[in-house]
């Protein structure tokens, strides 16, 4: 095959039992109930940065799902431990970083329920603590259950959440990139000053959806604006990370139906006057990988053993907002009434072999589910892995994979042992890091791209040294 572009590979986490599957808990291989454990961290960071993995991705999400046997209820996802309870991923960061060299730390935050003010200062110090090992995954959310923890009786509508967005990702870009300039730290004993005064401006936003007046309360941080990660499908989604997002997550059954969004967020990229080439497309996957493809249908057996319906349906019901407790055992979802679930269904039917003429009934998406969620799945020996992410590359033309686990680290440990050695064989994965410690973008985008490149639109904010004021606001005369 001629593909020899080497593939970025990221662990797909979250701080909670469960992540993408439910009943994995009890698994004798899966240490996630260690989850309020730091030391549980810190050794699952030190396997994935001695194997070589690029980062530790975690997801997150600020409210329960509540949606099925509900509304309201949140028995299936606390007895299951569903994405329930989740703890906040930024603190696990700095320990993580001490105990490494070179991994990054991808954490999301959603910034539809939290002021940019303060969203800047959290995440230049994780950006400081961690050596600029920093990226940060922006999220819209998705939930319900979170509007209504956070003051709203609905969700803000979802362009609109889009809308807002855009308009946050400015502020940040004020406080981090133009309201400091590059030399304004000092730190000048003789004079005992330690921020040049004249180096600090205010940014006075005044926007739509949001006042700050700034300055940005932390000095520069390695990056000043973290490597930005951006998370979501839709045309507005797309639209907003073919924009801001540096490296971008993406879903998808198969490489085909991929293959689309790729190039639709490298066209909106494009139009917004950025090389489409600097952004890296990441798809969510789920390996089961073993000695023998015989050996990994036999894990995935063993799994299943170890499901918990209740909750990969409280899961189901969350991601979708389509509530299955409400139709019977036997019904074929592919002729639902809902037309959501019955899209959601075909798209399944039509990914998994051997199932496009069976009845997808509450059973199957429940076996479908469970062993590692809503993402692709590839299950057998090394080779057979690696042969078809190869292919998954050639065809969608992502540029790596958030491999979700079943069991962690027993997941990851399965990858390291069985498939990176194949893939590096191809020469497919990287042997070792070209630099040690470098920053989250220079991990992305190559050694010495500490900052935002000159075409991303953050650059347009940058105050250099020299320059009176900020370019923006010279622009907008208002310095
Ligand atoms: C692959 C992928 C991962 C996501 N991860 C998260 C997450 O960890 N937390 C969260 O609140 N939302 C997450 N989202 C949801 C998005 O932020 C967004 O709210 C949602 O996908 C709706 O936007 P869209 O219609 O543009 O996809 C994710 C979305 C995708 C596609």
């Amino acid at each position: 095959m001629a593909v020899k572009k080497q593939i970025i590979l990221n662990a797909f986490v979250m701080n909670t039992p469960a992540h993408m599957a439910p009943g994995q808990w009890r698994h004798p291989r899966n240490k996630t109930a260690n989850y309020t454990k730091l030391s549980f961290w810190t050794d699952l960071a030190r396997l994935l940065d001695t194997a070589g993995f690029h980062a530790m991705f975690i997801a997150d999400t600020l409210g329960p799902y509540d949606v099925y046997k509900g509304p309201g209820n949140v028995v299936p996802s606390l007895s299951s431990g569903a994405q329930y309870p989740v703890n906040d991923p930024l603190y696990l960061v700095p320990s993580m970083a001490s105990a490494t060299k070179n991994l990054i730390f991808g954490v999301t935050a959603s910034l539809t329920y939290e002021a940019p003010y303060s969203l800047a200062r959290r995440l230049s110090t994780l950006d400081h603590l961690s050596n600029g090992r920093v990226a940060w995954n922006i999220v819209t959310s998705y939930l319900d259950s979170a509007a209504r923890n956070h003051g709203l009786t609905e969700q803000i509508p979802h362009d609109e959440r889009y809308a807002r967005a855009h308009e946050y990702m400015e502020v940040l870009y004020k406080l981090w990139e133009g309201s400091f300039r590059d030399d304004a730290v000092v730190q000048d004993v003789e004079s005992g000053v330690y921020i040049s005064p004249d180096g600090v401006r205010a940014i006075q936003h005044a926007g739509r959806y949001f006042r700050v007046p700034g300055p940005h309360f932390c000095e520069p941080s390695p990056q000043r604006t973290p490597f930005l990660f951006q998370a979501g499908v839709s045309e507005a989604g797309n639209g907003f990370g073919g924009k801001h997002g540096e490296a971008i997550f993406v879903a998808g059954q198969t490489p085909e139906g991929v293959r689309g969004t790729v190039e639709n967020i490298r066209r909106v990229a494009a139009a917004e006057g950025r090389d489409p080439a600097h952004i890296k497309v990441i798809v969510g996957i789920t390996l089961i990988v073993a000695a023998t493809d015989e050996e990994a249908y036999a894990k995935r057996e063993e799994y299943l053993r170890y499901a918990d319906a209740e909750g990969v349906l409280a899961l189901f019901g969350g991601w979708t907002g389509i509530d299955l407790s409400k139709y019977d055992d036997d019904a074929d979802f592919r002729f639902a009434d809902e037309t959501k679930v019955a899209s959601i269904v075909k798209r399944w039917a039509s990914s998994v072999p051997g199932t496009a003429n069976l009845p997808w009934t509450k059973r199957r998406i429940v076996e479908f589910l469970s062993v590692g969620g809503i993402q692709t799945k590839i299950i057998g020996s090394g080779k057979t892995v690696a042969d078809e992410l190869q292919r998954w590359v050639e065809v969608s033309g992502v540029d790596g994979f958030n491999i979700a686990h079943i069991t962690n680290p027993g997941s990851f440990e399965d990858v390291i042992e069985f498939l990176l050695p194949e893939l590096r064989a191809r020469g497919l994965f990287r042997d070792k890091v070209e630099k040690e410690g470098v920053t989250a973008r220079e991990a992305y985008l190559g050694v010495g791209q500490v900052r935002l490149p000159e075409d991303h639109p953050g650059s347009y904010y940058k105050w250099r040294a020299g320059e009176a004021v900020p370019k923006y606001q010279e622009e907008a005369g208002s310095a």
